[in-house]
Parts: C-alpha cells; structure tokens; sequence
C-alpha cells in the first residue's frame, strides 16, 4: 500500500519527541503513560499524551491530544504525513479505534508507527482503518 515516506531522521525525532511528551501524561487510572507525535506535511512535530479521568470514558489518548493540540497552535489545515504512538512499558501498542477515524480525518495518507506485537511497524492509515468515514 503506497503511503507517505517518512525517513529514518524523522521518524527518530518522532519517536524522540514522543517520548519526551509521554512525561507528561496524566494516567493516574491506569499508570499506562503513552506519548505521540505527529508530523505534518509542513514538517512541524506536534506532540501529546494521554489524559485520563475519573469518569474513565472521557480519557483522551495521546494521539488524538497531539491531532488536537496541532489544530489549537496552527490552525484547522492540519495535513498529518505521520504520527507515532509511544508507551512507557513499551508493550505493543496500537491506536484505539476511535483516535484510528481522528487521524484518518487529518492524514489520509498517514504513516502510523507504533509497536505491534513482533516489533515496530510502520502501517497506511488504511491497513488500521479501512473505508475510513468520511463526510462528502
Ligand atoms: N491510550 C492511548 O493514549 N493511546 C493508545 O493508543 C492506547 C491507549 C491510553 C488511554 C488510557 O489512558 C490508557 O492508555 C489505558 O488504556
């Protein structure tokens, strides 16, 4: 499946960036820090984590915190070429269905890195999420 490539340079400041935003995460629920970092078709890295609550459904996941926090600082026109998804046990670890449509919406064309269960992997957004919903 032909997806965006993304070189061995940035996906090493992604993973690295990822990383550092995992830090930051609020899992007090679960103590399952993930961090994520997305690169847009501009070249700027955007970075979250996930942020849980005591009200456990309305946590939000680290990917779909750095999608929303890279609207907030630059603007709706987001295009993301790749996002990765980090975790501080470093178990496998794939984007949930939900944040799978979030960055469907923005990257179309995305490259997915996360760790799978044989190691990391680099999937099109089509792999995770086929016939993605899309408005017309
Ligand atoms: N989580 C993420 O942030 N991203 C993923 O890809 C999988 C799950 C978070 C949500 C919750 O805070 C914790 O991991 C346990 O499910």
């Amino acid at each position: 499946m032909p997806s965006t490539t993304v070189s061995q340079g940035q996906r090493t400041r992604l993973l690295k960036a990822a990383r550092g935003a995992m830090k930051n995460a609020y899992a007090r629920y679960s103590n399952f820090r993930v961090g994520s970092a997305l690169l847009t078709s501009k070249g700027k890295i955007f970075v979250g984590c996930n942020v849980e609550n005591a009200s456990y459904g309305v946590t939000n996941c680290a990917e779909r915190t750095a999608i929303f926090s890279a609207i907030a600082q630059a603007g709706p026109k987001l295009e993301i070429r790749a996002i990765a998804v980090v975790n501080d046990k470093d178990v496998p670890c794939s984007p949930c269905g939900a944040c799978r449509q979030v960055i469907y919406e923005f990257g179309p064309d995305a490259t997915v890195i996360f760790k799978g269960k044989k190691g990391w992997k680099e999937s099109h957004i089509n792999e995770l999420l086929p016939e993605g919903f899309r408005l017309l």
